[in-house]
């Protein structure tokens, strides 16, 4: 990363250098120290900020020459001043949202404009470091890869590929997708990103970014700016041919996970093992994750215990019949449920209110994280989908067929590879949200292509 730092932009006289959370060891600030006495370059001025007291303490014990340490909180207004520097060169921490208090997250919220949504704070650690760049600086930094696709991180991408003059400052040099292994304390697919700030008056001729991937790859790719998803940009794959004006969104009615009860544990039965009196008004066939995986959705062995009418209304206690006698010797793990607790469900209610409406007919089903994508049929529409199955319910006019074939198909899963976020061991997440963005060809909607062109 030091020799990424400095590759055609080596150091001179009285450049200044900036190690945001340098932790006890200052790693590298070190091998910048080396790499300057091997090379003959002029060291840096480097100012190495911690806010951990043992750690500021352990690095302050080390014999750095080119090194001032601040203990200070390298978000916080200590350090809005301190700038600029030439070059910055870090690890920042990964601290999810969950792991910071409430007065942190509205100081953050109040002084960054990256903290939006369920940020992270190395999300945080880019927009001030790139705050402190001077023009024609360079920033490196080793992160998880996420930022370039999730949600979260749309503000930080947008801050970086604005366009060039006027709002964007910033060219994103190099995105390298190193080893798995290569950062002990990251926990999936660390990244290392170079950016440059640009020179004020420079007129951005070529802001292209040099992509390396995992597989021993290189390209040159055109980030999109504005802060959309560079994943298809970043894994090479310029799907834009496969643009036809419709997408998955609008030829279905819903995608959505599957009914959570909130004690499948009471609600769920083997199909064989269904308590007397339940069957058949007061039972619907189910299929969970685990059963799509082995036995596909054609033959579920599991059945809900369900309350509800085929038109989604939940009855009173009093016309709850024979349902309503088996419920009652769950009564109090029912009750103890939060959707009780909390929202004031009736007690024998799910957690969720099926959408029967929509749930009780034909659907493509899915899980939401797989190694390789894959959707099965579910044509009788009785089945009820479990919390770790996704489905899809198709608009009038779509053939279920051509489109269950396009999803298991090679150009659907090159998309999906390309856009849905990782999970940990190469899964694929295959968010609702991301889904309804995948192009569909015009054919599978031939009918309601009509429709939509009214
Ligand atoms: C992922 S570690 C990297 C440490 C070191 N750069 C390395 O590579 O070994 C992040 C460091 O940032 C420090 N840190 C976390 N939040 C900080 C903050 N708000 N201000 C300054 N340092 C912080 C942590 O104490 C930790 O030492």
């Amino acid at each position: 990363m030091a020799r990424r730092l400095f590759e055609g932009n080596s150091p001179a006289e009285g450049d200044r250098i900036l190690y945001p959370g340098c932790g006890g060891e200052a790693p590298f600030a070190k091998a910048v120290e080396a790499i300057c006495r091997e090379e003959g370059y002029p060291l840096p001025s480097g100012l190495a900020v911690e806010n951990d007291p043992g750690l500021a303490e352990q690095a302050e014990g080390l014999e750095i020459n080119h090194l001032r340490l601040r203990k200070v909180d390298f978000l916080g207004p200590e350090m809005a001043e301190e700038g600029p520097f030439d070059y910055v060169l870090g690890n920042p921490p990964y601290v999810p949202i969950e792991g910071l208090s409430e007065e942190e997250k509205a100081r953050y919220r109040s002084s960054f404009q990256v903290a939006k949504g369920r940020f992270d704070l190395y999300l945080l650690f880019f927009e001030r470091a790139l705050s402190l760049l001077a023009p024609g600086g360079r920033l490196v930094f080793v992160t998880p890869e996420k930022w370039e696709y999730v949600e979260t991180a749309r503000p930080l991408r947008k801050m970086v590929t604005g366009g060039g003059r006027g709002s964007a400052n910033y060219h994103v040099e190099e995105i390298n997708h190193i080893e798995e292994d290569a950062f002990p304390q990251l926990t999936a697919y660390p990244s290392v990103t170079a950016i440059r700030r640009i020179e004020d008056d420079a007129a951005p001729a070529d802001l292209a970014t040099r992509i390396r991937t995992r597989d021993g790859t290189s390209h040159r790719t055109q980030l999109p700016s504005g802060g959309e998803s560079w994943a298809a940009a970043v894994r090479g794959k310029d799907l834009s041919g496969m643009e036809t004006g419709l997408t998955l969104g609008d030829v279905t009615v819903r995608v959505s996970p599957g009914m959570a009860t909130g004690a499948d544990a009471v609600f769920v039965f083997s199909k064989d093992e269904v308590p007397k009196g339940l069957s058949p008004k007061w039972t619907r066939p189910t299929v969970s994750g685990e059963e799509l995986t082995h036995g596909g959705a054609s033959n579920p062995q599991s059945v809900f215990a369900c309350p509800y009418r085929s038109d989604g209304t939940l009855p009173k206690e009093s016309e709850l019949g024979a349902f309503g006698e088996w419920a009652a010797r769950h009564r109090e793990r029912l009750e103890n449920r939060s959707c009780v607790q909390k929202t004031g469900k009736q007690w024998y209610a799910w957690h969720e209110t099926p959408p029967m409406q929509d749930i009780l007919r034909p659907k493509i089903v899915f899980k939401d994280i797989a190694k390789e994508p894959k959707f099965w049929a579910e044509r009788t529409g009785e089945i009820i989908p479990r919390h770790t199955v996704y489905y899809l319910v198709l608009e009038e006019g779509v053939s279920f067929d051509q489109l269950l074939d396009y999803l298991n198909g090679p150009v659907a899963k090159e998309w999906m590879e390309a856009h849905c976020q990782r999970a940990a061991n190469g899964f694929l997440r295959l968010q609702s949200r991301v889904l309804r963005k995948l192009p569909v060809p015009t054919r599978v909607a031939r009918e309601r292509q009509g429709a939509l062109a009214l």
